[in-house]
């Protein structure tokens, strides 16, 4: 299928600048909306090569919409693609834009790949995702590169990474710190390649998880919970009988996190 993709792009009469192995990507997440009735919006016009391509990728009843920051890039509206012009690091410029089109199905973000292009078109445009819908946000590797990205600790891909842990603190057990800025309401799934992130929105899939158990027997068995860890603490038997049996456990705790912290601390270099 990515084949067809890229003849479509390898086809298209208009100019356009993409990374080779994003076209598997762009399959992998958007083959299922193909010949559906869908809203998709590029950020990052240019020369309107991509905006064709994905005209004739999702079909007839696809409404495709592109947005540039350029006003030259109205010349590529037509023929069933419709031209935004408007700055996607303002936030007024995405309240205006669902204002006026409403929520939409994906978004592909080509755009300035800066920290605040990105960071800004995701808090804005996440809620205004229909439910099963997409942010794919793509050249995520300028986080990397200065030029992009003024301080490092506020790149994109380190919001992501908060991202993926307030995506976590959500599970019923987990009792850590809650992030101020949140978008667990929205984002059910982070998925990250080389170079994109994908948010995936479903309102309902993010909902309180909760324990289920089914009506099968119930044999009793005992669950090895943490034994795996412990059984390499047999062999300092001999220390342990020389210490108190009150400071015991929490010696033998100590040496537990000790051990096993060594076995899994060079694959954090
Ligand atoms: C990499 S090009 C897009 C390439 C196009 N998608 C293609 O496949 O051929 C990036 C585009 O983003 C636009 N751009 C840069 N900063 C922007 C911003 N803040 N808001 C909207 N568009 C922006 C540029 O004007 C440029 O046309």
């Amino acid at each position: 299928m990515s084949k067809e993709l890229r003849n479509l792009f390898e086809t298209s009469k208009h100019y356009s600048i993409k990374w080779e192995k994003y076209f598997e990507i762009y399959d992998d997440i958007f083959s299922k909306f193909r010949g559906k009735k869908i809203t998709f919006v590029e950020i990052g016009i240019l020369n309107g090569g991509s905006l064709k391509i994905w005209r004739e990728y999702f079909g007839p009843d696809a409404r495709v919409i592109g947005i540039d920051l350029n006003p030259e890039c109205k010349q590529f509206e037509g023929n069933g693609v419709e031209i935004v012009i408007g700055n996607q690091s303002d936030p007024i410029f995405w309240d205006e834009f669902f204002k006026k089109y409403g929520k939409v199905d994906i978004i592909l973000d080509d755009g300035g790949h800066t920290n605040l292009d990105q960071i800004t078109t995701t808090i804005k445009s996440i809620e205004n995702i229909n439910n099963d819908g997409i942010l794919l946000i793509e050249d995520t590797s300028t986080s990397y590169v200065s030029e992009y990205n003024s301080n490092p600790k506020y790149s994109f891909i380190n919001f992501c990474k908060k991202t993926v842990d307030d995506l976590n603190y959500t599970f019923p057990f987990e009792k850590k710190k809650k992030f101020n800025f949140s978008l667990n309401k929205y984002i059910y799934s982070i998925q990250f390649y080389e170079s994109i992130v994908v948010f995936k929105v479903n309102r309902n899939r993010t909902r309180t998880n909760k324990i289920i158990t089914n009506k099968g027997i119930n044999s009793g068995i005992r669950d090895f919970f943490m034994k795996g860890n412990e059984i390499y603490l047999e062999k300092y038997q001999s220390i342990f009988n020389k210490i108190s049996f009150v400071r015991l456990t929490k010696f033998k705790k100590k040496l537990k996190n000790f051990l096993n912290t060594n076995k899994i601390k060079n694959y954090f270099n």
